[in-house]
């Protein structure tokens, strides 16, 4: 059975100019973290199953926090898009792609960014019916000129650039016509997180906004 997801891709791309990239391990910083990005007007936030505590830092933001929206983000595996939606995520992000993991997402109704890096990828997610793809990792991979060059065979794909995007980097990304929005971990600072210190995830979060 396929269930009909409540959000799409394109609605999590469009909602902020950057979904921050987050990384947590200890729940006691989900919220106050949400609540930091909120503040600066983010709230899709991608929580990446990298550490033992992301499900419960998902779960948490989700009973506390529901004007945020929380989506997991290191997606890899049929097994993470369940986890992850069983705790509350309502977008999956992935660092590459399969075809199970597209399928998966798909039967669970969640919707799924995947990520591509290669044209290859490109044509096997459009195959798959997937048109709003991560680009990762951007800047590694090409960034801005690799972008422009896909413009030409994949007019029809939107991406979101994430890896090695930063501020300085990130208007000329998001000039381009095929980028919708981009990610990136420099929203939530692991010394901001480990320091408590929301105010300046607040602060990077209206700064961020401001690049729309
Ligand atoms: C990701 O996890 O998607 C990227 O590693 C984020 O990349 P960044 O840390 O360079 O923003």
């Amino acid at each position: 059975m396929v269930l009909k997801p409540s959000l799409t891709a394109l609605q999590v791309m469009h909602d902020a100019p950057v979904i921050p990239v987050i990384v947590l391990s200890d729940v006691a910083h989900a919220v106050p973290m949400a609540r930091a990005l909120l503040a600066g007007g983010i709230r899709m936030l991608e929580v990446t199953l990298r550490t033992p505590q992301a499900l419960e830092c998902m779960a948490a933001i989700t009973r506390e926090v529901p004007q945020a929206v929380v989506g997991a983000g290191t997606v890899r595996t049929a097994a993470d898009a369940k986890a992850a939606m069983a705790a509350g995520a309502r977008f999956a992000v992935s660092p590459g792609y399969t075809p199970m993991l597209g399928q998966a997402c798909r039967e669970l109704g969640l919707p799924l960014l995947p990520g591509v890096a290669t044209g290859s990828e490109i044509m096997q997610c459009l195959e798959d019916g997937f048109t709003e793809l991560k680009f990762f990792p951007a800047m590694q991979a090409g960034g801005v000129a690799m972008l422009k060059a896909w413009s030409g065979p994949f007019a029809d794909v939107r991406f979101c650039p994430t890896g090695g995007v930063t501020p300085n980097n990130s208007a000329e990304l998001l000039a381009l016509p095929n980028v919708v929005c981009v990610g990136g971990s420099w929203l939530v600072p692991t010394d901001a997180v480990s320091q408590g210190d929301w105010a300046r995830v607040t602060q990077l979060a209206l700064a961020a906004r401001a690049l729309g």
